[in-house]
This record gives structure tokens, C-alpha cells and sequence, in this order.
């Protein structure tokens, strides 16, 4: 049975993601405001610590690459600057007696304004994190979650900083192979949900819809025995699996989100 498209709206549209971050980039230069997290915060914590739970450190020292596909403002990808540490090692982890988990992330967006404006973030995020990590009270009013590991570490503000790159590039990724690059995780939080709004035929790939084209493209990013962990609002976990697992394009798991 052929899938069933959404009926397209302004969200499928580059024009649409160009204006919301170029206002973006102004609300941040001005008033500091990191923009929008897409299904709140809840779901940028699912996914890290499904990640962190998942993605093992790599045998030879070299670090786990992520890619966020269609990363917006990048706050998904920005959660992995920390990792949460049980209390009793939070003191050596900083002292340098435990090595932090090491990550390359890449964030891919076909707006160039959302790569500005998560430069920015992150340069913020760096400036920021050391001090208040090592005085966890002074963040109070601080948006970025960092009690949201709590209920599964019971560590309470014990965080580290990890040793992380970050790469912020601008693609469409339905319309770019990115050279044959493959990544051990690619995340999608609404990215997917956003282009499947979009009825414009991509014409390098015969006229098929984002819908269709998109699940290859992605299959073609991840690296063998990596993973692909999406979040979306508008496809149930069925549905989802449905577009993912064609054939030629390998399977995946699906954490429940
Ligand atoms: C709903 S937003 C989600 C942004 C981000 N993942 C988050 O959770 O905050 C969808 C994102 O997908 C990006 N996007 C849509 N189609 C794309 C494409 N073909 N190539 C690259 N990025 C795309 C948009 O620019 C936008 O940043």
C-alpha cells in the first residue's frame, strides 16, 4: 500500500525556515533567546540519553561522530557539550581521572541563518557551561535542562563537560549525498515531520516527493551498525518503520519517544 502524504503546508518550504531563522538571529542578537525546541525540552532529553545509553565510546579513542539532520538552532546536538556523572565521580571526572565521553557532532541545515545562529549558541554554551557547572546553583533561571538526568542517574547537578567538535554545515539533504560521509548516529527531531509537508517533486531523484526521497538519502548517511533515532509529531512508530525499513534500505531501532 502506497503512504499516505500529509497535505502540504508553508513548513515544507526553505522560504518558510529562511524567514524564521533570520528573525531568529535578530532575537538572539538582541535579547539572547535561543528560538524554538521543537517538542520541548523533554524530547531533546529522550534523545540524548538514548544516545548516551546506546552509542558506546569507540575502542580506539576517537570520537563518536553524530549528525543532526535539519538541526535548526542546534540545541539537540548542543545537549552532548555535557553528560550526566553519578555524584562520587563527579570531583575526578573533573579532576581529569575519568576520561569524558568524546563526540564529533556535525549539524546539517539547507538554511544558512540556523548554522548562525547554532554558532552562536554553541560559543555561548562553551563561554557559559564550566562555571555553571561548578557552581550548579547559580543556573536557576537558566532554560537548558541540566536536572533532567536526575530521575535516571540520581546524580542531581553532577555534570561533566565532554570533549566535543562541532561542524555546522548548510546542505539540502535531499538533494546532497554530502561525498559519501556516513556518521555512527543521525538524529532527526521534526526534521522529517517538516518535509513531508513539502508537495515540490525533487527533481534529481525522477520527480519523487521529500517523503519518499528523504528515507534513502538518510540511509545512505549512517555508517553500518550505526543508528538512525528520529522523533516525529505527525507519523506514529508504525508508520515511521514503515518508511524506514524498505527494502535497500536497512533496519533500524526505534526507541519508543
Ligand atoms: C521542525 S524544524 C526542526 C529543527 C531542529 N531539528 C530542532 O529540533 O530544533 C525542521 C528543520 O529542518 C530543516 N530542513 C527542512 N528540510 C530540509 C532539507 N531538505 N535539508 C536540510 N534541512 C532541512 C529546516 O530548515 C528546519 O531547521
Amino acid at each position: 500500500m502506497a503512504d499516505e502524504e500529509l497535505p502540504p503546508s508553508r513548513l515544507g518550504t526553505k522560504d518558510h525556515w529562511d524567514s524564521v531563522y533570520e528573525r531568529e538571529v535578530r532575537v538572539y542578537n538582541d535579547v539572547g533567546d535561543e528560538g524554538e525546541v521543537w517538542f520541548g525540552e523533554t524530547s531533546v532529553t529522550k534523545m540524548r540519553k538514548w544516545a548516551h545509553k546506546h552509542i558506546k565510546p569507540k575502542a580506539d579513542g576517537s570520537a563518536v561522530r553524530i549528525m543532526e539532520a535539519g538541526s535548526g538552532n542546534g540545541t539537540l546536538l548542543l545537549s552532548f557539550l555535557t553528560s550526566p556523572a553519578p555524584l562520587q565521580d563527579v570531583d575526578s571526572a573533573r579532576a581529569g581521572g575519568q576520561r569524558p565521553p568524546k563526540y564529533h557532532l556535525t549539524g546539517i541545515d539547507y538554511c544558512e541563518s540556523a548554522a548562525v545562529l547554532a554558532r552562536s549558541i554553541e560559543q555561548s554554551r562553551r563561554e557559559t557551561l564550566p562555571s555553571e557547572i561548578e557552581n550548579p546553583e547559580s543556573d536557576s533561571d537558566d532554560d537548558y535542562d541540566h536536572d533532567s538526568d536526575d530521575e535516571e542517574q540520581g546524580c542531581g547537578k553532577g555534570l561533566i563537560m565532554n570533549d566535543v567538535e562541532c561542524s555546522w554545515r548548510t546542505a539540502d539533504l535531499l538533494r546532497s549525498d554530502l561525498g559519501g560521509e556516513k556518521w555512527d548516529l543521525v538524529l532527526d527531531k521534526g526534521t522529517y515531520d517538516a518535509l513531508c509537508l513539502s508537495d515540490e517533486g525533487i527533481e534529481e531523484e525522477g520527480g519523487r516527493l521529500p517523503s519518499q526521497v528523504y528515507p534513502e538519502k538518510i540511509a545512505k548517511l549512517v555508517e553500518e551498525a550505526g543508528f538512525f533515532l528520529i522523533t516525529s509529531c505527525n507519523f506514529t512508530e508504525e508508520e515511521i518503520k514503515a518508511r524506514y525499513t524498505k527494502v535497500g534500505l536497512g533496519e533500524y531501532p526505534l526507541p519508543r519517544l
